[in-house]
């Protein structure tokens, strides 16, 4: 097996582990552990417990791997292969009981950042519907083995996906941001865990998504599995605290980024 395959498969058998505690939790109950950098932006007991247990996974599998993660910070890597983990993403869709969450798992080459690190291996587990989204570097993105190619063509108006920031500050500017790109819509959905949108663009259930204010684990995984079906994922003003990303098929992402690049 070659190597991105092997990372595949190794963040394959280690997100539907953790999907699994993940579930098993929120049908034992959540409560909330704490805030974070605003007061709707929260965690619970369990992303921190499935972030030990993927870091744990990882480190008896690959000890000398980094590590960056959304709840447990980072390790430096001697291999030059990081881990980038998001346990539970979509915390506030967890937190009230909605479906649309999901694990996020990428390996990639390079420093843990997202400007220069080359992804590797992805995977994405939905627990609640039992899906699990995987790609490997120049081989290809699959769902549950089914090989996924995103949307070209969008005759009706393009379905889209975003997201808003937990600070309350950043709403108008996404709100403008989204008046922006509706002439290219058909519809907007705004589903909750970047992860899923990355995923779905893979998958051809959306047609494109944009959203400003992304941590790297929010689409370490889910940006391959786009990139891996065909399609274009860009990110830009990089240097601010609130970059750009967007993902779609070639065509749709070229008119979605002359509407939003400028
Ligand atoms: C959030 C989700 C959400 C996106 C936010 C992310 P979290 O991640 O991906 O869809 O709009 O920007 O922070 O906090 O649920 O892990
Ligand atoms: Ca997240």
């Amino acid at each position: 097996m070659s190597d991105v395959r092997h990372l595949q498969a190794l963040a394959s058998d280690i997100a539907r582990e953790a999907g699994g505690l993940a579930r098993q939790r929120r049908a034992e109950g959540v409560s909330l552990a704490a805030t974070k950098t605003t007061i709707a932006d929260i965690v619970t007991d369990a992303d921190r417990e499935v972030e030990v247990l993927i870091r744990s996974r990882l480190q008896a599998e690959r000890p000398g791997d980094g590590f960056l993660g959304e709840e447990s910070g980072g390790a430096r890597s001697s291999t030059g292969v990081t881990w980038v983990v998001d346990p539970i993403d979509g915390t506030v869709n967890y937190a009230y009981g909605m479906p649309a969450y999901s694990v996020s798992i990428a390996a990639v080459q390079g420093d843990a950042d997202p400007s220069s690190w080359t992804a590797l291996a992805a995977a994405v587990c939905s627990p609640v519907l039992g899906e699990l989204f995987t790609a490997a570097r120049g081989e290809g993105a699959w769902l549950d083995g089914k090989r996924l190619a995103v949307n070209t063509e969008t005759p009706a108006g393009a379905l889209l996906a975003t997201g808003f920031g937990y600070d309350p500050a950043t709403h108008d500017g996404d709100l403008a941001t989204v008046r922006r790109v509706m002439p290219l819509a058909r519809d907007l959905r705004r589903i909750g865990s970047a992860a899923l949108d990355l995923s779905y663009v893979a998958a051809g259930r959306l047609d494109g998504y944009f959203e400003r204010g992304l941590k790297p684990w929010d689409f370490a995984a889910g940006a391959l599995l786009v990139e891996e079906s065909g399609g274009v994922v860009s990110r830009f003003d990089t240097a601010s605290d609130r970059p750009m990303l967007i993902a779609a098929g070639p065509d749709l992402h070229e008119r979605i980024s002359v509407l939003l690049d400028k």
